[in-house]
This record gives C-alpha cells, structure tokens and sequence, in this order.
C-alpha cells in the first residue's frame, strides 16, 4: 500500500543502488587503508609525517564509524566489500616503500602513496555526498561532508609536508 507512495517519495531513486554500491567500496577502502596507514607510519622518518600518519588512522577509525552510521541512516546494515583500488593503491604503496627503503627521498614516496589514497577518497566521498544530496538523504550528506573534508585536510597536510621537509634536501 505505501509502496508506490515510497519510492516517489524519494527523489532520484534510480542513484539508491549505486549510493550502496559506492558505500560498501569505501567501507571496504577505509577497513584495508587501516593496515596500510600503520606500515606507512611505521616507515615514516620525519616526525611530522609519522604523526600525520598516526592522525589519519584514528581518523580513518571514526570515517568507518560514521560509514556506519550513514547505513543506518537508511536502514540498511553496514556491509563492506572489497575495494580493488584501494588493494591496488596498497600494493604499489608496498612496493614504493621496498624501493626507497633507506633513500632519502622515503618520506616523498610515502606522501606519494598516501595523497593517492586519498585522491581516491575525496573522489568516491565526493560522488557519495552527492547522491546523498541529489535523493536528500540529509543525514547521510553530512556524515559523508564531515568525511570529504577530513580526507581533504588530510591531502592538504601532506602537501604541506612535502613542502616543508620530505621533498627538500638536508
Ligand atoms: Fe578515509
């Protein structure tokens, strides 16, 4: 009986689908950057970078709490899947850190690795925020608006570091 009524109810409903989609990516992302955010602190050689490192993995922590929120938010149990990208982002993050281990050029390839993750996490928060918009999903534009703008500060920082220290020679 209401559901005729629902689903004109919603606007944009045709972007639902691939809202969920694109939500259990970066679920999926967030949950296997954890792992990466670590080793990358662990090589780090620049205080300042070690510690934006650190930073952004308690962050990451709170963008997965808030993933869950968002599903919540429309009802739905938060479910990651595995993201491709991000296990392609890692992988060459890997062999970046294998390559320049003991190079003083490290700490740039970190930031490298790093600000290309999140490229690919401003990019998918960006499409998130809007859809979420586009079908006024208004609590989940800005649980997803809080994240864009935490992973873009986050980009910010590590160009700043790049300016400041990693990329200027002793
Ligand atoms: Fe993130």
């Amino acid at each position: 009986m209401k559901s005729e009524k629902d689903s004109k109810a919603m606007p944009n409903a045709h972007l639902h689908d691939l809202f969920v989609d694109e939500l259990r990516d970066i679920l999926g992302a967030e949950r296997q950057l954890l792992k990466g955010l670590k080793k990358m602190a662990d090589k780090a050689v620049g205080e300042n970078l070690k510690n934006a490192f650190t930073a952004h993995h308690a962050e990451t922590e709170e963008q997965i709490e808030r993933l869950k929120q968002v599903f919540a938010s429309i009802d739905l149990s938060a479910r990651g899947k595995k993201c491709k990208a991000m296990e392609g982002l890692l992988n060459e993050a890997e062999e970046i850190m294998e390559e320049f281990e003991g190079d003083e050029a490290l700490d740039a390839a970190l930031i490298a690795a790093a600000q290309k993750v999140e490229h690919y996490e401003i990019a998918t928060y960006g499409c998130l925020v809007t859809y979420a918009t586009l079908m006024q999903h208004e609590e989940a534009r800005g649980l997803l608006q809080t994240t864009l703008d935490q992973e873009k500060d986050t980009d910010s920082k590590l160009t700043e570091i790049a300016m400041s220290e990693a990329n200027v020679a002793a």
